[in-house]
């Protein structure tokens, strides 16, 4: 599984970038917003920090607005995916910008038939928002496993699916489980996956003994 960050704080992303577990980057508006900071500045200097795809959204919302911006979001850098939401323009941007050999991330997907339209509109990626869907008691979960069944009854759907809105080290866990081909995580949830109390508390015991033993490797 891949693991994109989900963010636009740049100080986050380089932190998480060294330790060479990073794939990409998703930004959003929402993100951005939270950064303070100017939209095109950050999408440029998360794409120096990491190789792969950084996904940059379009705030118009008819067609032409959407393929004017991705267009212009693309000229960044190689990497940029663009990133469209899955409404009925979204789709049309999505099918005009991937022929133009621009990656494209169809994003706000919350019905496996949405998933269905992205990816035989051409979707690079398609992102199922699964804790928004949790969060109206609805089981966001599922929709990854739906997607999975659907894409894998049809060689032509080349689409891959990424796990988006994820709140837990659960989440991801089971979104690797469910065979979403990436999970776009915030930075505290990927830290949280290195955690385990009983690593902590073996490692505490280790160091206790080895006190003991008075040596040292060094
Ligand atoms: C990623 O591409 C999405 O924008 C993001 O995962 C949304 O997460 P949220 O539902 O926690 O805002």
């Amino acid at each position: 599984m891949k693991f994109f960050v989900d963010s636009a704080d740049i100080d986050e992303i380089r932190d998480l970038a060294d330790t060479g577990l990073v794939d990409g980057v998703t930004t959003n508006p929402s993100l951005i917003a939270k950064s303070g900071r100017d939209f095109t500045e950050v999408v440029k200097e998360i794409v120096e920090i990491v190789d792969g795809p950084v996904s940059a959204e379009v705030t118009a919302t008819d067609v032409d607005g959407m393929v004017e911006e991705g267009r212009k979001l693309a000229k960044i850098a190689d990497n940029i995916a663009v990133k469209v939401p899955l409404t009925w323009d979204g789709l049309k941007a999505c099918r005009a910008l991937t022929q133009g050999g621009t990656m494209v991330n169809v994003t706000l997907c919350f019905s496996a038939n949405q998933a269905l339209l992205a990816a035989k509109a051409g979707a690079t990626f398609i992102s199922p928002f699964i804790g928004r869907l949790d969060d109206i008691c609805l089981d966001g979960m599922q929709l990854i496993h739906e997607i999975r069944a659907i894409y894998d009854n049809y060689d032509a759907l080349e689409t891959e699916i990424l796990a988006a809105s994820i709140r837990s080290a659960n989440h991801v866990k089971e979104s690797a489980l469910a065979g979403a081909d990436v999970s776009t995580v915030p930075p505290q949830v990927l830290r949280d996956l290195a955690k385990h109390p009983l690593t902590d508390k073996g490692l505490d015991a280790f160091l206790a003994d080895w006190k003991k033993t008075g040596q040292s490797i060094l």
